[in-house]
């Protein structure tokens, strides 16, 4: 039984508002779904932020080494890491001094770039780390090294108020003056392109989650008796998936003795992904005590690439 989903799921389907955690979508199979969603034509983020590395890698990389010191660029949740590949090569390409740390939750993904990247890049010094990032932030060092904090894609997107608001507080305490943080931002836009990027796209992967509770933990959902939901808020520029329970019912995880109570209509929180205005991401520059030193865009101005200085 893998412990971490098991206390995920415990402490999530017995909270008031019940939920399931993020994390939990990136299994070995989990992110098999992620592969597919990022090929989608629909799903705009991928190629709208690798769009913004092929063009911009230049620049971004000029940015990072501006008194060409010694650095270490730190990647939270790193995935396949494709597109900090641009960035890699264009590091490698101008000779600078850096060691490449990517942290992810997924073994395999970690453990599948270590063995791809030190093939293709026989200099590149990479120091995998498989943890939560939250429990990696403790790790960030201090020393007089600069750090280079990438957290691209819409993962900061994917967080909820408070956990954004833990994450940037302490990423913030741990940068000293000068080290950089490359943070991506998905732009609000009209929520038919959002609908079309992830309500069909994801179904899939979110209905593999519950089928993930029955076979990893005995549990005994009938999924037809959960509907699949989703919404996109203009206001506060979330969108959020749920599932529904149809009925009133009792669930039974039996590898974790639990029986969980659902009334008619009852939802169960499964993610967000937040959209931002670029008013917001300045706002969020400052309340975190950084300075915003460029943004870089697509051509359809989807997609931000911030770059924030401490
Ligand atoms: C949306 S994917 C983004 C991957 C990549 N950054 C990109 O832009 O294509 C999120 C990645 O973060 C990892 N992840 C999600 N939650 C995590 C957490 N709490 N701690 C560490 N890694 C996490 C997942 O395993 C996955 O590889």
């Amino acid at each position: 039984m893998n412990n971490t989903f098991a206390k995920d799921i415990k402490k999530g389907l017995t909270a008031k508002n019940k939920f399931i955690p993020d994390r939990d979508y990136y299994d070995d199979k989990g992110s098999i779904f992620f592969q597919e969603l990022m090929h989608n034509p629909n799903y705009y983020v991928y190629n709208s932020e690798l769009e913004i590395f092929e063009s911009y890698s230049t620049n971004i990389i000029n940015l990072f080494n501006s008194n060409n010191e010694t650095f270490n660029l730190i990647e939270f949740g790193a995935g396949d890491g494709i597109k900090t590949e641009l960035l890699i090569k264009e590091l490698i390409n101008n000779d600078v001094n850096f060691k490449y740390i990517p942290i992810d939750f997924s073994k395999k993904y970690i453990n599948d770039m270590e063995l791809s990247f030190k093939k293709k890049y026989p200099t590149l010094k990479i120091n995998g780390i498989n943890a939560d990032y939250f429990d990696a932030l403790a790790q960030i060092s201090t020393n007089n090294t600069k750090n280079v904090i990438l957290f691209i894609g819409s993962s900061f997107g994917g967080l909820t108020d408070i956990e954004a608001d833990v994450f940037l507080t302490k990423l913030s305490s741990k940068m000293k003056k000068n080290d950089v943080l490359l943070i991506g931002f998905d732009l609000k836009k009209s929520p038919d392109i959002l609908y079309k990027a992830y309500h069909n796209t994801c179904i899939d992967w979110c209905k593999y989650l519950l089928s993930r509770i029955n076979n990893e933990l005995g549990g005994n959902i009938n999924l037809s008796q959960f509907e699949y939901y989703t919404n996109y808020n203009p206001e506060n520029g979330k969108f959020k998936w749920y599932f529904l329970s149809t009925i009133e019912q009792d669930v039974y995880i039996k590898n974790i003795n639990l029986k969980i109570h659902f009334y008619k209509y009852e939802p169960i929180y499964i993610g967000q992904s937040k959209k931002f205005s670029e008013e917001e991401i300045i706002y969020l520059s400052k309340k975190y005590r950084f300075n915003t030193i460029n943004n870089f865009t697509d051509n359809k101005q989807y997609f931000i690439d911030s770059i924030w200085i401490k």
